[in-house]
């Protein structure tokens, strides 16, 4: 069909069986580390993105090698939940197949990275056989399911983390191809017994359709005050709104997204708007409605513009409701009061309603490694071996430690004081940084991020120190590229790779993560970019009226404008100019 505008990637789901395509087969094939490009568009949909170690890149390629490839595994895990026994299994499978090291995302799940294609159906086996699964956590589908960190901290938490889950479930892809291609047509029962799944005569995606979505769709569900899933960043939030401990219904937000392009003004990242309420018993459908509807009329010719943030500001919010609400067959209610304070976590310990003790722990950058004098993946595995609690990720990559006695509260801290590790981070800017993966494993990567933040923290360590400003959360994230997998334009100070060293640095966000900020300064290399905040964080330190946030006074103080609408995100002043 000449007329037809669609893009590639509409072609593949659409040839591709529900998923298929020819994923089996190329795992097969011994000749290359790879799979063919039309099928690493496929594996998105199971979990894996295929990667290559980039900074092999050169070496390989001066010895005519092929790249150095291996896939990353992200696992489903909605509202980010895991036992002990599924702790040891992950950490297993990270020290047999992967790079020893796991990744807690700002998603609240887990990646690993590395895996060569050889142990591919292996590893999906492994988490299989942990009753854990990959299904829908990248592609154009709905992801993991976020919620407020802490099902075990209120009757209000658990409410949300069990909507997450059941949202995660209601949401899956129908298709068999997942345990077909994995796990060899079996999946578990309850007790990890493998059982044949049911084959299903005559496939279909009853939600999804054969064309899946234009694009990713983000569910989050908050409990205020916090709002650590950063729901405005988000294509679907629920925002719980709790009368007496219980919680009895939510306001709706849609349209949240943080993608862009550089030099691309009609992408923008973009907060996300109120659709209305709707009681705990509507929430399901309307997630399903809500995504129906952009699967419906969200742009599948440029994929650039496919997510829901490009549907609503095109057909704008009134329409967007009023057939979300005709799909539903009732009007959703007026949004409640609700108020946020903050997207970070409480690190250190604290009492659930239960007076059970949680321990968050603050994990730079959600990397659980083991370096000497700093053994967190073996002091987290010896935890697991004796905890009777949870393990709970949230969405600023820490740990929660949850559901502990006051007895094995001491043990824990123990344990972690013998591995060298401190619930605490060296500073409240350093508790309160992200930064994406990047480099060397993420394809997209223009520049370093998660190696690198940590750097940039402990030089700015001592321009908050001469301030006075070490205990201040200060909200700062980095990403490798505009891609936004850190939530960088909801940070107080944004930092977004453009170049191999080189950021455009945003500032003004709103510390409960409601506005976005504003580019301020292109191209900065470490020593600029720690020359423009020096300045400001001193005055800061010295001006900053009574509780006022870094995010709101560099806005007051006429370093960049409020951003109030996302297509306004892009500089509207005259950019700083750097000395060079
Ligand atoms: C066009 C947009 C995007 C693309 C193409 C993209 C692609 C990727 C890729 C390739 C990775 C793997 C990196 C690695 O682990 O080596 C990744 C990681 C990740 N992305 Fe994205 N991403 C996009 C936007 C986003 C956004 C807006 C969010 C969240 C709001 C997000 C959340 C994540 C998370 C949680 C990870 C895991 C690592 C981490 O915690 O940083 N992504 N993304
Ligand atoms: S923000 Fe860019 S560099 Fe960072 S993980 Fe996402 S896609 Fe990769």
């Amino acid at each position: 069909m000449t007329d037809d505008k669609r893009s590639r990637n509409e072609h593949i789901k659409e040839d591709s069986r529900f998923l298929r395509g020819t994923i089996a087969e190329g795992l097969e094939d011994v000749a290359t580390g790879a799979i063919s490009e039309d099928d690493a568009q496929l594996t998105k949909f199971h979990g894996t993105y295929l990667q290559d170690d980039r900074d092999l890149r050169p070496e390989r390629a001066k010895k005519k090698l092929e790249k150095a490839f291996s896939f990353m595994i992200r696992l489903r895990l909605p509202g980010g939940l895991a036992s002990p026994k599924q702790w040891l299994a992950l950490d297993a499978i990270a020290g047999t197949y992967a790079n020893h090291t796991l990744r807690l995302t700002t998603r609240e799940t887990f990646q690993f990275h590395g895996v060569i294609k050889s142990n591919m159906r292996r590893t999906m086996q492994a988490i299989n056989a942990a009753l854990l699964d990959t299904i829908a956590a990248c592609g154009d589908v709905n992801r993991n399911v976020m919620s407020a960190s802490n099902p075990f901290l209120s009757k209000a938490h658990a409410a949300a983390h069990d909507l997450a889950v059941a949202i995660s479930e209601h949401l899956l892809p129908k298709t068999g191809a997942y345990h077909e291609i994995w796990l060899d047509g079996e999946e578990v029962d309850a007790n990890g017994k493998p059982v044949k799944k049911k084959e299903a005569k005559e496939e279909k995606e009853p939600i999804y359709g054969p064309h899946y979505l234009p694009r990713k769709f983000k569910t989050v569900i908050a409990v205020p005050p916090s709002n650590d899933v950063d729901i405005f960043a988000h294509d679907l939030g629920y925002i719980a709104i709790v009368e007496k401990g219980k919680v009895v219904g939510y306001n709706v937000t849609v349209g949240g997204g943080m993608g862009m392009t550089h030099g691309e003004p009609d992408t923008f990242p973009r907060t996300a708007d109120m659709l209305g309420f709707c009681t705990p018993e509507q929430a399901v459908d309307v997630a399903e409605k809500v995504l129906t509807v952009q699967r419906d009329w969200g742009n599948r010719e440029n994929r650039k513009r496919a997510r829901l943030k490009y549907t609503i500001e095109d057909r704008g919010l009134d329409a967007f409701r009023a057939e979300v609400e005709r799909r539903l067959g009732f009007k959703l209610g007026k949004p409640r009061p609700y108020r946020f304070e903050q997207t970070g976590d409480p690190i250190g310990w604290q009492q659930g309603a239960d007076k059970k003790w949680h321990l968050t722990l603050f994990i730079e950058n959600g990397r659980v490694k083991d370096v000497p004098g700093h053994t967190l993946r073996a002091a987290l595995r010896e935890i697991a071996e004796f905890h009777t609690g949870a393990f709970v990720l949230t969405g600023n990559q820490n740990l929660i430690i949850a559901n502990v006695s006051a007895k094995a509260k001491s043990k824990i801290d123990a344990v972690l004081k013998e591995h060298g590790i401190t619930p605490y981070a060296s500073s409240g800017m350093r508790r309160s940084s992200m930064a994406c993966v990047a480099l060397p494993t993420c394809g997209l990567a223009l520049a370093e991020s998660e190696r690198f933040l940590p750097e940039v923290i402990t030089a700015l360590e001592d321009v908050l120190d001469k301030a006075g400003l070490r205990d201040d959360d200060i909200v700062i994230r980095m990403t490798g590229c505009p891609n936004g997998c850190a939530r960088p334009y909801l940070a107080e100070i944004g930092l977004v790779g453009k170049n191999p060293g080189l950021y455009n640095l945003y500032l003004g966000a709103a510390f409960d993560g409601s506005r976005l900020n504003k580019l301020y300064a292109e191209d900065v290399d470490k020593a600029q970019m720690l020359g423009l905040l020096e300045p400001m964080l001193a005055r800061y330190a010295k001006e900053r009226e009574e509780g006022e946030r870094f995010g709101d006074f560099v806005i007051r103080a006429g370093y960049v404008r409020a951003t109030t609408a996302g297509n306004q995100f892009h500089a509207d002043v005259e950019l700083v100019k750097l000395v060079t």
